[in-house]
């Protein structure tokens, strides 16, 4: 009998296509017998059976509304694919949104980045478009395709447009922490915070600022595993279709040449991404994300790494919540093209892309218009250093982030006295008490929101300003935490502090009435107590409670701290030396 579903395209290495990946009956030409007589099942032609397949990582949901426009980015994908003569093929993956998962995204995304590698690598596809968007959707896809190893392309929703309450513009999501601000200290009514509530999402796309979902669409253009030009554009653009299109068509050439994420994603396209996470004032969150997909690829990222960009690498861009500026005027002003461009010496160009061009090629390939209000020359920055810096000390060992370029600098050096909040439910039950100890100068400290402690890392971070002291008109002071912060939030924040209270870091031992000091000049933060009262205390620490079953569990015996990018330790590379 003949029978041959492989490949009839020129450009392909015979056996490919459908014939990838068979599934193990004993007998290869059964195997793609009954392949090719199920998938006939769909209607297929004989034709279309032997084209080069393209699968398309699909993350709609009706829990996800960022992923509103999912069947418009899906069907012009499928348009790009078949106009350059392949047969696509879109299979569902897990989609998380920020808040409809519990307890957090982030304790979900190591599943996420599972399950995106290994159906990539069960189904039989010669490439792969990742179309993700809410924040960690993309990390998880970037992780799962370095894991899989089959060419791809990332597509992200593209960010939301912007609304009006009351003449006023408004953008998920750093307008929902500023307004929400506003109702706890008494300033707006309960009417008027339901009135913006209609009005900080109104479109479909991903958040409006350079939180986290705006900054990993970046990050993924800058290590390029996008199209060029296409991180910004919004979600409900004609332009975000045609970048779906031109994704659709990319990974048809990348199954012809069979570029793989890791000659893509190598250690300098992610120096060239830390690089841009700095001059955007991306979201912190980042470099968490960065540092996994980095790992699973046997690159690491320290943050001594990133300080030292930092003090490189000036802030460019006039965005939320760094700056005042919204994605879709990003987006306007010239976008990544612009950022790269002004970038240009400080970066690796010879770093290829997924379309096949350097990265100096697409450079000099972009329109070079500009709009210097929210893009700034590298002469002429929104802020002269990078936009995150690591602290180390006594406090953090292992490390801890602070958004210089979202916080107040009046704060940044100096002591103060620990509040401490020995959980989330200890911080929602007392915070707002009006009998609270605690005054403008005071550090606020939360344990116990970390990878294991949360678990998942909540985005706890931005611990409310104590509701007497916001009524008093304070609006920002020292926070810490091992949490994490939502990419849109803003202050005086030091966050991933490592190693977590959970597993016994020195936040463990942290006690209302300790001093902290802080100096983000020194790159320093120090817990004022002696070695021998810190031995005393941690000897009383109680032993962590067993833990249960399924996911949880895997989670719980797995999940690395922040400098590990909070993965899996079995789902990372090892370190590549030289
Ligand atoms: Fe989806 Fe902000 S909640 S991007």
């Amino acid at each position: 009998m003949s029978h041959d579903s492989r490949s009839k395209d020129p450009g392909l290495p015979p056996g490919e296509g459908l014939r990838r990946g068979l599934t193990s009956y004993g007998d290869t030409d059964f195997s793609l017998f009954l392949r090719t007589a199920f998938i006939k099942g769909a209607g297929y032609t004989g034709d279309a059976l032997t084209r080069p397949v393209i699968g398309i990582a699909a993350t709609g949901s009706g829990f996800n509304p960022c992923h509103g426009n999912m069947p418009q980015l899906l069907e012009a994908v499928r348009r790009g694919v078949m106009l350059s003569g392949g047969l696509p093929v879109e299979f569902p993956t897990i989609s998380i949104h920020e808040s409809f998962a519990h307890p957090t995204s982030m304790f979900l995304r190591n599943l996420m980045s599972m399950d995106t590698e290994e159906m990539i690598r069960a189904q039989p596809m010669d490439a792969v478009v990742l179309v993700g968007g809410c924040d960690k959707t993309v990390p998880a896809q970037l992780m799962g395709a370095a894991s899989a190893g089959v060419p791809a392309v990332q597509l992200v929703a593209g960010p939301m447009m912007t609304g009006r309450y009351r003449g006023e513009r408004l953008g998920a999501c750093t307008d929902c922490r500023r307004f929400w601000a506003k109702y706890r200290a008494g300033q707006i009514s309960g009417e008027q915070i339901e009135g913006v509530e209609g009005c900080l999402a109104t479109t479909a796309g991903t958040c409006a600022v350079m939180g986290t979902a705006s900054t990993m669409a970046c990050l993924a253009e800058a290590l390029g595993m996008t199209v060029s030009g296409s991180a910004a554009i919004p979600a409900v653009h004609a332009d975000r279709l045609r970048a779906a299109e031109a994704s659709g068509a990319a990974a048809m050439a990348l199954a012809r040449s069979r570029l793989t994420p890791d000659r893509i994603m190598t250690g300098r396209a992610f120096e060239n991404a830390l690089r841009v996470l700095l001059a955007i004032g991306g979201s912190t969150n980042a470099i968490i994300h960065l540092t996994a997909v980095a790992g699973r690829l046997g690159v690491g990222i320290s943050l001594e790494m990133l300080n030292r960009l930092s003090e490189e690498t000036p802030v460019l861009v006039d965005l939320k919540p760094s700056g005042q500026h919204y994605m879709e005027d990003f987006f306007a002003a010239g976008g990544m093209g612009a950022v790269l461009r002004e970038l240009r010496p400080l970066l690796h160009l010879d770093c290829l892309t997924v379309t096949g061009e350097t990265l100096g090629a697409r450079i000099d390939a972009a329109d070079g218009y500009v709009d210097r209000a929210v893009i700034r020359s590298a002469a002429e920055p929104f802020q002269t250093a990078g936009g995150l810096v690591a602290l180390f000390g006594s406090l953090a060992p292992g490390g801890a982030i602070v958004k210089r370029s979202a916080a107040d600098p009046r704060l940044f050096e100096g002591e103060g006295r620990a509040v401490v909040f020995e959980s989330l439910e200890d911080l929602a039950g007392r915070v707002d008490d009006p009998a609270l100890d605690v005054t403008p100068s005071d550090f606020l400290v939360l344990k116990n929101a970390g990878p294991k402690g949360g678990p998942g890392m909540p985005e706890a971070g931005y611990l409310p300003i104590p509701q007497k002291l916001g009524r008093a008109g304070v609006t920002d002071m020292v926070r810490i935490s091992d949490a994490r912060m939502s990419g849109t939030a803003f202050g005086t924040i030091v966050l991933h502090v490592t190693p977590e209270a959970a597993v016994g870091g020195p936040l463990a031992v942290v006690r209302s009435g300790d001093r902290i000091r802080l100096s983000v000049k020194e790159r320093r933060l120090d817990l004022l107590v002696d070695d021998r009262e810190v031995a005393r205390r941690r000897a009383s620490l109680p032993a962590p409670p067993a833990v249960a079953r399924g996911y949880r569990r895997l989670y719980l015996d797995h999940v690395l701290q922040a400098d590990g990018g909070c993965d899996f330790d079995f789902l990372r590379a090892p370190l590549a030396t030289g």
